[in-house]
């Protein structure tokens, strides 16, 4: 199963992914997290991704396009997998297809951006696995803990509001159009397109997408 989470930043893509992985037995791939790890691993790629991600604009497409097919090549992705904050501009949804990379279904998150800034401001994460929480809306069991590993959990450097409300707009502008890419993609039988409420409680959109994908 392969599917694509499409959504503007904090639509919730991250929440159900660890959701959707749980239950179909696929790994997600996020290029934001794997952007995180080169970073926290003081790569030659963290080194240039950094103050691009901290002001809140997108990498450059090549890039992240050179990462996703690296990954999607690995041997656990063969019977699946899960893409989380890929694409998001239209030429990387062109070397998907360039490359032969199908996709099952692609699934939107819509979240109005007043909610989405709320949210962003309660979000705590755990850099090892890029588990996501809120202290109100997802807490974790023990408070500022992981669930799992009971490490520190932290904020992102990126989720000031001012620079949400950046990330915001750069979504409206270029990843937004994907919308209208994957909704003729599945009008043309390529793929599923669904489009889900965000604004419902976690385990709700959970159990509206397995619904959906069953
Ligand atoms: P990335 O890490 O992908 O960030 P994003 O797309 O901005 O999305 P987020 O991770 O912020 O949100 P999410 O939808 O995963 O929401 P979450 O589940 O965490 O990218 C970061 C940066 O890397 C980019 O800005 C860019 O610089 C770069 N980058 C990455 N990919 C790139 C690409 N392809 N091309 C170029 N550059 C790229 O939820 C948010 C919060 O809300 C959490 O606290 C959560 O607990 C809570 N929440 C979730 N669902 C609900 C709910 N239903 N109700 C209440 N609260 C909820
Ligand atoms: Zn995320």
């Amino acid at each position: 199963m392969r599917i694509i989470l499409l959504g503007a930043p904090g639509a919730g893509k991250g929440t159900q992914a660890q959701f959707l992985m749980a239950k179909y037995g696929i790994p997600q791939i996020s290029t934001g997290d794997m952007l995180r790890a080169a970073i926290k691993a003081g790569t030659e790629l963290g080194k240039k991704a950094k103050e691009v991600m901290d002001a809140g604009q997108l990498v450059s497409d090549d890039l992240i396009i050179g990462l996703v097919k690296e990954r999607i090549a690995q041997d656990d992705c063969q019977k699946g997998f899960l893409l989380d904050g890929f694409p998001r501009t239209i030429p990387q949804a062109d070397a998907m297809k360039e490359n032969g990379v199908d996709v099952d279904s692609v699934i939107e998150f819509d979240v109005p951006d007043e909610v989405i800034v709320e949210r962003m401001a309660g979000r705590r994460v755990h850099p090892g696995s890029g588990r996501v929480y809120h202290i109100v809306y997802n807490p974790p069991k023990v408070e500022g803990k992981d669930d799992e590993t009971g490490e520190e959990l932290v904020v992102r450097p990126d989720d000031e509001e001012a620079t949400v409300r950046k990330r915001l707009g750069i979504y409206h502008e270029q990843t937004k159009p994907l919308v209208d890419y994957y909704k003729t993609e599945a009008q043309a039988g390529a793929c599923s397109y669904i489009t889900i409420d965000g604004t419902q409680p976690v385990d709700q959109v959970s159990a509206i997408l397995a619904e959906k994908l069953a």
